[in-house]
Parts: C-alpha cells; structure tokens; sequence
C-alpha cells in the first residue's frame, strides 16, 4: 500500500468515525433531555389484575399538561364489572380525554381512577396500558402486513399467540376477509396483503372495522370504543 492509499483510507476511517460520533451524540442528548412519562415502574402488580375489571374515576381532575387548566374536573363514576356504558357530550367535551386518563397520558390534578379497587397511579404504565383493549377515534396502521397489524399488541411477553385461524375468523366476523382473500393473488394469503397503502386498500370506516378485528384478537377485563363505528 503506497503512502497515497494510505492517506486516503485513513480520512475516510476518521470521516466515518465522526458520523457515528455525532449519531451517538444526538441519541445521548434525545436520551437524556427528553421528557419523561411518570410511571410507577418497579411496583409489584398481582399478575392476574384486573380480574373483574371495574373501573371509578373518583373526584378526577385532569390536565393535559402540568400546569395547564383541567379539561376534566371533579369527575365521578362508577363502573360495574361487566357492565357496558356509553358516555355522551357534545365535542370537545371531553370524552376521549376521560378515556386516555385510564391510560395514564393526562396529567391528575386531583383524584384517583382505580381499577379493581387499585388506582392507576400505582401500576407501571406498560401493565396498564396492555390490559386494557382501546379502539381509538383515529384508527392506527402501521404499514406491513394484515397480520403484523392484527397483532401489532402482541409480544412475546403478553404470552399471548394469535393464530391464523383466529385472525381470519375475527376479519371475517368485521366483513374484510372475503375482500382481503379475494385481493390476493394466488400461492398468498390475505394475511400477507401489504397495507403500506392503506388509502387504496380500506375506505375510513373500513379501517375502524380492522381495527375492531384488532380488538377481538385481545384478551381483557376492558374495552374501551371511542366512536369507533362513527365514519
Ligand atoms: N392532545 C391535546 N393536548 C391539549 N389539549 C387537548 C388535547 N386533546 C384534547 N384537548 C383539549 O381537550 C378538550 C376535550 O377534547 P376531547 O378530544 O376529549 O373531546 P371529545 O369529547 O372526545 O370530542 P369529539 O367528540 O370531537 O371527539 C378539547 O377542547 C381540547 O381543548
Ligand atoms: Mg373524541
């Protein structure tokens, strides 16, 4: 290797290593400068909660952020296992800002929501968030396939194996299969379909029925639609 090649490889060695420098440095700065959620992570939870289910918002204040005025004031409500509830108000009244309290992404100025008797504050947020079944106002996709979005909410440590049979029975009982079997060419199945292009592929209220399908993939004590059926 003459001195030249040499050079060379050394400036384009030491060009490579300051990149990977300053990526280090932006993740260390986002890492360490960002915000974060409260959670209550480390305590210990009873494996089997909830295992009723049933909910109370208790005197709740709620905010979206720490020092701004509460959306949601001195709610109280009661909710029995089992029952099945349906909260009305205009817009902008605050319906799906009393459904992300239970998920613990507003702020509590006073009270206390609890769940089988334990308020939320008190359970890591990963363990709230995933025992409770949510169909948001704005159905979620996250590109890939039918079946990377079907169980998009499972993971290895949910325990939790969904089928395939059980995905094309819960697409079937939200009228998609036969559409999604018959959109795909031969040798596939419609669990492979691409939703990369989601506009082409599902109409609005198409989309809130996958995202039903979604919903009756999960196992839980609570469910939670907001206006999920509203397009
Ligand atoms: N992400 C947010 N950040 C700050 N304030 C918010 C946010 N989302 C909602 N709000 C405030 O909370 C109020 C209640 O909004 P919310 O979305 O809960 O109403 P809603 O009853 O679900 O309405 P809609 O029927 O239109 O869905 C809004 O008027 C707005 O001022
Ligand atoms: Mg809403």
């Amino acid at each position: 290797m003459d001195l030249g090649v040499g050079v060379r490889v050394l400036i384009i060695a030491w060009t490579d290593l300051e990149t990977a420098l300053s990526a280090v440095a932006r993740i260390r700065h986002f890492v360490t400068t960002t915000p974060q959620e409260r959670d209550a992570a480390g305590n210990h939870v009873d494996p089997l909660w909830p295992t009723t289910g049933s909910v109370e918002f208790r005197d709740l204040s709620a905010s979206y952020a720490e020092t701004s005025s509460p959306i949601l004031c001195n709610i109280n409500l009661a909710i029995q296992p089992g029952e099945k509830i349906g909260i009305c108000g205009r817009t902008g009244s605050g319906k799906s800002s009393l459904i992300a309290t239970l998920f613990g992404l507003l702020y509590n100025r006073s009270g206390y929501v609890f769940i089988d008797g334990i308020s939320i504050d008190t359970i890591p947020l990963s363990i709230l968030r995933s025992n409770i079944i949510a169909i948001p106002q704005e159905p979620f996709f996250l590109g890939g396939s039918v079946r990377k979005n079907l169980t998009s909410w499972s993971s290895e440590s949910s325990g939790q194996h969904v089928s395939d049979a059980d995905m094309i029975d819960a697409l079937g009982k939200v009228g998609l299969w036969e559409k999604l079997d018959l959109a795909t060419p031969p040798g596939e199945t419609g669990l492979d379909t691409s939703l990369d292009n989601i506009d082409a592929m599902f109409s609005q209220g198409e989309r809130q029925l996958f995202c039903l399908g979604r919903a009756i993939l999960q196992d839980g004590k609570i469910i939670v639609l907001d206006e999920a059926t509203s397009r």
